[in-house]
């Protein structure tokens, strides 16, 4: 049990990666908030985690791009668990769109979600890490943190943005004992990009010189990885998870 007794929240956490992380650390033994918005599938699929693993499984609902509900949500969890060990920022959503086509309330949309929502749960959640001197935040990335692609000025914008700022709050937390990394990950079988036409997706999948999309439990483990003490020395990384994506092309 590579997390008994750990208290962990998953943003996002009712859906492709945020759920499948949430599955590997309760069955590596941890207590797990699944938070998501209200309408998500959280609810019930913390339900149904939390009758198979000894009641460590519940669901808060927010939208990251409140400061108020996230504040709340920290405070929640606190409650309910006692303290806060570890943090998968992770909610996010995609956006296609040509520059020139790009309207000002989607790109900042876009930025509100996956990286101003990332600052919020990030901060809310160190100011709850430095009160104990201890706390692993992960923050979810992306290859197109470090790649551009035509069509993506936001995600990529936010995303890059995710890779920076994680390394500056590393610093900053470097000498209270908070350790934060991000993960890139590669194109992922997610409902996030389920609804891309079939020639869109092998396009994709030719990116990976492994030939394939990753899984969500391929993320799931890397999280595990980053959120836990085996992680002790690594702090400011950010983790690509991606089958070869960013080594080049094949
Ligand atoms: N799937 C991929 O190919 C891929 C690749 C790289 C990075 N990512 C990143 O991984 C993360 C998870 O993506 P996924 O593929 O599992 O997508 P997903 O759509 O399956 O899950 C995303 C979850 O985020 C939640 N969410 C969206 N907006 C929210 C908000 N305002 N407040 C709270 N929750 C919100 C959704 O309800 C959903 O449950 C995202 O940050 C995404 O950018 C995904």
């Amino acid at each position: 049990m590579r997390l008994k007794g750990k208290r962990i929240l998953v943003t996002g956490g009712a859906s492709g990666i945020g759920l499948s992380s949430v599955e590997r650390c309760l069955e590596e033994g941890a207590s797990v908030v699944i938070a998501d918005l209200a309408g998500s599938e959280g609810a019930h699929e913390a339900k149904e985690l939390d009758g198979r693993h000894q009641g460590r499984c519940l669901f808060i609902p927010v939208d990251v791009t409140s400061t108020e509900e996230v504040d709340q949500m920290v405070a929640k969890t606190v409650e309910e668990l006692g303290g806060l060990d570890g943090v998968f920022n992770n909610a996010g959503i995609g956006g296609i769109c040509p520059v020139e086509d790009y309207a000002d309330e989607d790109f900042l949309r876009i930025i509100d979600i996956n990286l101003s929502g990332v600052f919020r749960v990030a901060r809310a959640a160190i100011r709850q890490m430095y009160k104990q001197g201890s706390g692993s935040i992960v923050n979810c990335a992306s290859i197109l943190g470090v790649f551009g692609q035509s069509n993506t000025a936001a995600y990529t914008a936010a995303k890059g943005g995710v890779v920076n700022m994680t390394r500056t709050l590393a610093i900053e937390g470097a000498k209270k004992g908070v350790r934060v990394n991000s993960i890139g990950p590669g194109y992922i079988d997610t409902p996030l990009i389920a609804g891309l036409d079939e020639e869109l997706k092998q396009s994709l999948i030719d990116l990976h010189p492994m030939g394939r999309l990753g899984k969500p439990e391929e993320i799931a483990n890397a999280f595990l990885f980053l959120v836990s003490d085996e992680a002790s020395f690594v702090t400011g990384a950010n983790l690509l998870v991606d089958g070869g994506f960013t080594a080049g092309k094949s």
